[in-house]
């Protein structure tokens, strides 16, 4: 357990490479907010002073209006809001850009623990070790409710939502232990859903892997499942040319998939998921409709084993598709939610 810190400080460390710009965002903001709150608020008071009514009679003189005062409030308000906006979005993209160059770590939320997998198939409970100076990419989704995961010293947080993935990344820029917390609420034990982020030099990094080298990657293990599940008797390398009943799964990641009914689609995690729990929602063109559902007999953890096994078929495991579709899905709602 970690301990409170002796001395209060105003904000968490600032232990990613995103964390400098969040905050120089944030106290940029806080100034012109503190700014324009002592303005306005000694204007109040010096315009009830100055312009009080001094006999009961009294009738103000009228006013029409002044060109130049209002350009002024008009265009220096302007700029400001301008100014937020074109900062922000730049710290907006700079965390909300997946980038292709990352560790790919997988994370279920669960009432009321997170469990996380590494692309070398370590195992965690509440706790996450990565490397210090590379960029770690979360693909996340949980089994009950709506959680989300934040990691305070790194300025990162992302819903984790039922029934799709979403992504984050950091780079982390100092070895540690750091808070992870839930910070959406999910019930009587939320505030207890809680672990640490341990992050370590590389060498240390890849001494701590390879003292718990048991396990078989997540691809590995997705590999198995598709042989245990029977996927291999309908998707055959060749799809429909070979007698297969299924498309072709290899090379299909991130990928253009052309529709029954002439749509496109991009191979993403989420339309993976989609075609193993809801196979009919949408038909490959050239299919037909015979895939039974797989929901209920996979686990959160299985798909994702599924989805990193499809993903290693393909020649590179290019994540440009997810990146953008996520993207704009947190842009069109501030919480990154849909539902
Ligand atoms: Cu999980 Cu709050």
């Amino acid at each position: 357990m970690q301990q409170f810190p002796s001395e209060l400080k105003l904000m968490p460390e600032q232990a990613s490479t995103i964390a400098q710009q969040v905050d120089a965002l944030f106290y940029y903001w806080l100034g012109i907010t503190l700014f324009f709150t002592v303005l306005i608020v000694a204007a109040i008071i010096l315009f009830v002073v100055k312009y009080r009514r001094r006999a009961p009679g009294e009738i103000p003189r009228p006013i029409f209006g002044s060109m130049k005062l209002e350009t002024i409030w008009i265009v220096i308000p302007f700029l400001i809001a301008m100014s937020l906006f074109v900062w922000g979005a730049k710290v907006y993209f700079a965390q909300y850009r997946i980038p292709k160059d990352a560790l790919d770590i997988y994370v279920v939320g669960k009432q009321w623990m997170w469990k996380m997998q590494h692309p070398t198939g370590q195992r965690e409970i509440n706790e996450l070790h990565v490397p210090m100076g590379r960029k770690i990419r979360l693909t996340m989704t949980t089994e009950d409710v709506i959680h989300s995961f934040y990691i305070p010293d790194f300025r990162v947080k992302m819903d984790v939502v039922p029934g799709r993935y979403t992504q984050m990344w950091f780079e982390a820029t100092k070895p540690g232990r750091y808070h992870l917390f839930c910070a959406e609420y999910c019930g009587m034990n939320h505030s207890r859903m809680t672990g640490t982020v341990i992050v370590m030099r590389p060498d240390e990094y890849q001494a701590w892997l390879s003292g718990n080298t048991s396990q078989l990657s997540p691809a590995q293990q997705g590999e198995q499942l598709f042989q245990t599940l029977g996927c291999t008797t309908c998707h055959l390398n060749g799809g429909r040319d070979a007698g297969g009943r299924g498309p072709q799964l290899a090379g299909i990641f991130g990928k253009p998939v052309q529709l029954e009914g002439g749509q496109t689609v991009v191979a993403d995690e989420n339309y993976l998921r989609e075609s193993i729990l809801n196979p009919s929602a949408k038909i490959v063109a050239g299919y037909s409709a015979i895939m039974p559902t797989y929901q209920g007999q996979v686990s959160e953890e299985q798909l994702l084993q599924l989805i990193a096994y499809i993903k290693s078929l393909s020649p590179q495991s290019g994540n440009a598709a997810m990146t953008s579709a996520n993207a704009a899905q947190a842009a069109s709602s501030p919480n990154g939610q849909r539902r």
